[in-house]
């Protein structure tokens, strides 16, 4: 996967990338990540890139040129490498865009190569959006500054789900969204902490007993967190209420017969 970022701030997205899982992953050839700065490509003989929006308003736009110029070489170096650096997904990162989630970052993580444009002051010319955005993308209900952090979350949650990027490869699998369910809660030593016990079924080394009482967890934990995304789960695992009611109707028998 090639992450290429057109920004006014490209030291920013290489430094907050290159730490910790993405930045071995970098280091590995796994991953590549390249920050280009809009700047360079602006025809303006001062290297302005913004200018007032036509019909008034607050701020200053970015403006269309130096936008389309960066795109263009991102693109065609992208062509030059054998790749289709023109059909390559131009995500916008934009409060205006589609919320971003799980399942975005795997399908995103299928690409060879990534583009993402990143916005400042109040925008960016909308002809030059639209000759070369394919996504528009919002990491959530709220205005952040710029593009950048945004780009950067979007970068991070992408790259785990591409193959070998984790170390563990089930880890992308089990953890929180997948299947709609939030994760279980985890315990590591000491077994007491503050007078708080690690919970007794994970000491058992009864492996089915601990994978049944940590969906329950995660089950409960979405209930209660997010019932949002528990009535998609609900709706799409009605048999595990009913071979749950089955399996306590079986344990209440048992314990019967043992009384007798
Ligand atoms: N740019 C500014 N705010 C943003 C947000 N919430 N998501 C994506 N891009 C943004």
């Amino acid at each position: 996967m090639h992450f290429h970022v057109l920004t006014l701030f490209p030291e920013m997205i290489m430094q907050g990338l290159d730490t910790s899982i993405i930045g071995r992953a970098i280091a590995k050839g796994i991953i590549s990540l390249e920050a280009v700065n809009i700047r360079d490509y602006t025809t303006n003989k001062h290297g302005k890139v913004d200018d007032y929006p036509y019909g008034g308003g607050a701020g200053m736009l970015m403006q269309a040129q130096p936008v389309y110029d960066t795109w263009k070489a991102v693109s065609d170096q992208i062509d030059a490498q054998g790749r289709e650096g023109k059909k390559t997904r131009v995500i916008y990162v934009t409060p205006q865009g589609q919320t971003f989630n799980q399942s975005m970052a795997k399908e995103y993580a299928k690409e060879e190569d990534l583009i993402f444009l990143c916005g400042h002051y109040e925008g960016i010319d909308e002809r030059v959006l639209e000759e070369i955005v394919t996504d528009y993308v919002s990491i959530g209900d709220y205005v952040l500054t710029g593009g950048e952090l945004p780009a950067m979350v979007m970068i991070d949650a992408i790259s785990r789900m591409v193959p070998e990027v984790l170390g563990n490869e089930d880890s992308g699998e089990t953890e929180s969204f997948s299947n709609y369910l939030l994760e279980y809660p985890q315990y590591s030593r000491p077994e007491v902490f503050r007078g708080k016990e690690v919970p007794k079924v994970l000491l058992s080394g009864d492996h089915k007993k601990v994978d049944e009482w940590r969906l329950e967890q995660s089950i409960e934990r979405t209930r209660k967190q997010r019932s949002d995304l528990y009535e998609k789960w609900e709706k799409e695992n009605q048999d595990y209420f009913i071979k749950k009611a089955k399996r306590e109707a079986r344990k209440r028998k048992k314990a019967c017969k043992s009384q007798v």
